[in-house]
């Protein structure tokens, strides 16, 4: 016997950042988040249930992301590379999850491919466990509302969650798993606006965000972060409803630097050394931070926020998208031989099961 299905799911960039587990087991966070689902960064997934299966098969695509990937041939296409690292573990992990819904053990073979380049400060990893849990649930045929679909995806990944609905999201914390859960506060045609990121180094971070999460409670600035966000979730809701740029922008930016000073001041320390913190910037990001402020002074509405990573994400009303891109390029140029990846979104769909 054997059961399949391909789904597909956009990444999201947090406006109110998720920072900090109070269940790293649960991926319960310690705070609430919103985010918007990212039009031109997304992960196909395709999961085959398979009796005669020993063990689950992990093969990532390599290469131009497919249209669909009913395209590649298995195992015999060169783009498709098989996989047993951290990775498949990952997958094998949250794949018992459903087939323990599911009430069965059946293996599985997993290809999964990537609209937007690795490394590129753009986390794959909440797209790629969105479609994922919508695959296999839909192989498996479980019957699933959006709200669990999303409770299983946070699972797998925190931030997967918020790439379940569509366009405009919030994550609640709670304290049981099924309160915490992700939910639509606007469609993505609610509102025009871009995101622009800044790719300014494929480098991979030295810090994962996991271990970001662990030490955050360990920040002294941490107890004054927690109580500013419930006012901070309220106002960053309010400016997404009633389109209101300029609040969005204030809440934009502020909450991306609340979160990096959170990881700047967090006692970090690895390979027998001692670190001050957590820095996520290099040099250039810097530089387009000071670059915000003046454009935004000469006119252009223009606002950033960070991951944990050096990309900056700048949000701008959809009309002025081509006049900040411009002076993205003159920034760059402006130093010889260096070139930033740009990658242009608007708000995105939610996941969906895919033809294959
Ligand atoms: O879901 P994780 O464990 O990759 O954490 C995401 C952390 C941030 O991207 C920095 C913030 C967020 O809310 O997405």
């Amino acid at each position: 016997m054997s059961a399949s299905a391909t789904a597909k799911a956009h990444a999201n960039l947090a406006f109110i950042k998720y920072w900090g587990k109070a269940d790293p087991s649960l991926n319960l966070p310690l705070n609430g988040s919103i985010s918007m689902n990212l039009s031109a960064a997304s992960t196909i997934t395709s999961v085959s249930f398979d009796e005669s299966l020993p063990s689950d098969q992990v093969y990532i695509h390599r290469g131009p992301a497919p249209e669909s990937l009913g395209q590649l041939v298995l195992p015999l296409d060169d783009s498709l590379e098989q996989t047993a690292g951290a990775f498949a573990q990952r997958v094998t992990k949250h794949l018992d999850r459903l087939r323990s819904l599911a009430h069965t053990r059946m293996r599985a073979r997993i290809v999964t491919a990537n609209s937007f380049p690795a490394g590129a400060g753009i986390a794959s990893s909440a797209s790629g466990l969105a479609a994922l849990t919508l695959a296999a649930a839909a192989a498996l045929k479980l019957s699933l509302s959006e709200r669990e679909l999303t409770v299983l995806a946070r699972r797998g990944s925190g931030s997967a969650c918020r790439s379940i609905p569509a366009g405009f999201v919030e994550w609640y914390a709670a304290v049981r798993s099924e309160d915490s859960y992700a939910a639509q506060l606007a469609p993505p045609e609610h509102w025009p606006i871009v995101d622009l990121a800044v790719i300014v180094s494929h480098a991979s971070k030295k810090v994962a965000s996991s271990e970001g999460h662990e030490l955050a409670a360990t920040s002294p600035f941490w107890k004054t972060r927690q109580l500013e966000l419930p006012d901070k979730l309220k106002a960053m809701r309010r400016a997404i409803l009633e389109c209101d740029f300029t609040s969005f922008g204030q809440i934009l930016e502020s909450e991306a630097l609340a979160m990096h000073a959170i990881a700047l001041t967090s006692a970090y320390s690895a390979d027998n050394s001692w670190y001050s913190g957590i820095y996520y910037w290099l040099p250039e990001t810097l530089e387009l931070l000071l670059a915000v402020q003046e454009w935004r002074a000469a006119g252009l509405p223009v606002y950033f926020t960070l991951d944990a990573g050096p990309t900056v994400h700048l949000l701008c009303p959809a009309e002025y998208a081509d006049t900040l891109g411009d002076a993205v390029h003159s920034l760059a140029s402006s130093v010889e031989g260096r070139r930033w990846e740009l990658l242009r979104n608007m708000p995105g769909p939610g996941a969906s099961l895919v033809d294959r």
